[in-house]
């Protein structure tokens, strides 16, 4: 980590603790190597995230098992989005209780987003005594001196708080894929939306310098990767705070000219930011894939203002509109919320009418949560779970529909897949996705996942496509 800010601490650098960890790990390992158990619950930041744990922990000599019970340490990187994600954590941090009794030397570690509310740190601490170490989202930098602490003196640990301006590179990182991988391009969010836990959680926007980027993208494609997603919870507005301002598209340009058989993505784009300019930059890149991931959360303005999304319907389905001109064969997707406080029933018709009217490929759907500390939590919210639960029904018909109808529009196209792996259902079969995310199913051999393939489309179920590979 010899390119972090704040390198030392106490004189020793945090790649120094990395090895003294490893000396410690001889003696307090249980089986041959030590081995670490990582769990990570919610979105594609909390991957990355594990990911540069995974890093460090590899430095410090460790191997990594699915097993927990075979584990020397065992984190699990949290998620606060939805209340759903939380109880589900709770209830599998319970079950660590048993594995710390029979085997004391564990040390179970919490992290990520959960642990950066009051409350549930609180709880934590109280109620959950087994665990040694938790720390918050913007301290990844710091993970190997709390570790290295923790598994000497056995203290237990609370380190939280996100208000540390700085970026720290130079982490060490272990991707979970081969040939797909995430690149974070900027941390936290300013955005505020009512609903949202995350701007609490991961604090203010900080973009990484659009050289660190552009090199680690550089370095995935020349090491094999053929999918490369940037991160960030609203990508459009990357470059805030950096002197000379960089924006998104001039980042995308500056990476899509790296040569290379490899597509590029990036999620996700508030619509309130989204650009003429990163449209065009699409359309006219070599690698950016056709698929852009715009979140409108609710067809009703009313909803919207509440919501504090500043942008309207109106302004959204221009934009897709210009999209969909300039880019063809444009894959949409979206995420949506259904049930918001003060929603009506007719609010919720304008959502489908957005949906029957923009015509995604597919959309992450949600059921409203009420997240504690969020604008929204206080809000009247009259609709019972019942009456949400039916809307949500709706929704998924409607959208069902959609995503059959655009699929069959493509039954006879050939399209470039990334091949990722074999199909669960079917021996012989591979699964893999378009430029546009949509699954492809075709019979091949092992060896060409990883690979782009040419696929004709011969039949499409629901949301999923089969083909056959067009051999040169
Ligand atoms: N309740 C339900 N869904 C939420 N999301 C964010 N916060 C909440 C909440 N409190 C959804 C939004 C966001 C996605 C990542 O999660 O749709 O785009
Ligand atoms: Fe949450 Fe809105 Fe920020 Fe997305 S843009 S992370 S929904 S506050």
């Amino acid at each position: 980590m010899s390119q972090s800010k704040r390198i030392e601490k106490e004189g020793i650098t945090q790649s120094e603790y990395l090895n003294l960890i490893a000396e410690l790990m001889t003696i307090r390992k249980r089986g041959e190597v030590p081995l670490a158990y990582i769990r990570t619950y919610g979105c594609q930041q909390n991957v990355a995230d594990s990911e540069r744990i995974k890093g460090m922990l590899f430095e410090a000599g460790f191997s990594f098992t699915d097993t927990p019970d075979d584990a020397d340490f065992i984190l699990f990187n949290t998620c606060a989005v939805r209340e759903h994600a939380e109880d589900r954590v709770f209830g599998n941090v319970g079950a660590l209780k048993n594995i710390k009794r029979k085997h004391p030397s564990v040390l179970i570690a919490l992290c990520g987003c959960m642990m950066e509310q009051e409350h549930v740190a609180k709880r934590i601490h109280d109620s959950f005594p087994f665990v040694g170490l938790v720390f918050g989202t913007n301290c990844l930098h710091e993970f190997p001196r709390l570790l290295y602490n923790n598994l000497l003196y056995g203290k237990r640990t609370f380190l939280r708080g996100n208000t540390d301006e700085n970026v720290y590179e130079g982490i060490p990182i272990k991707r979970d894929g081969l040939f797909k991988g995430f690149l974070p391009i900027m941390y936290g969010c300013d955005n505020f939306c009512s609903y949202c836990i995350v701007p609490y959680v991961r604090g203010r926007e900080k973009s990484r310098k659009p050289e660190v980027v552009v090199s680690e993208a550089r370095e995935m494609i020349e090491s094999g990767y053929k999918d490369i997603c940037l991160l960030g919870q609203n990508v459009n507005s990357y470059g805030k705070g950096l002197e000379p301002r960089p924006n998104f598209s001039s980042l995308l340009k500056e990476i899509d000219s790296i040569d290379g058989d490899y597509w590029l993505r990036f999620m996700t784009s508030h619509p309130k930011d989204c650009t003429k300019e990163l449209i065009d930059t699409i359309a006219q890149s070599k690698h950016i894939s056709h698929h852009l991931h715009l979140p409108f959360q609710s067809g009703s303005n009313r909803i919207l203002n509440l919501m504090n999304r500043r942008y309207t319907r109106e302004k959204y389905l221009d934009i897709i509109k210009y999209a969909k001109e300039r880019i063809p064969d444009l894959s949409l997707t979206s995420d949506i919320i259904v049930g918001f406080p003060g929603e009506t029933y007719e609010d919720f018709q304008e959502t489908l009418s957005l949906i029957k009217e923009v015509e995604f490929t597919s959309l992450f759907t949600f059921i409203y949560s009420r997240r504690k500390g969020t604008p929204a939590a206080e809000m009247p919210d009259v609709v019972s779970d019942e009456e949400k639960s039916k809307w949500f029904q709706e929704l998924l018909k409607v959208q069902e529909e959609i995503a059959a109808k655009r699929c069959a529009q493509m039954v006879g196209s050939v399209q470039k897949v990334l091949v990722e792996e074999k199909s669960s259902n079917k021996e012989g079969v591979l699964c893999g996705r378009t430029s546009g995310n949509i699954i492809v199913e075709f019979e091949g051999d092992d060896s060409l996942i990883g690979s782009f393939e040419n696929i004709k489309i011969t039949k499409a179920r629901n949301w999923i496509l089969n083909g056959e590979q067009i051999k040169e």
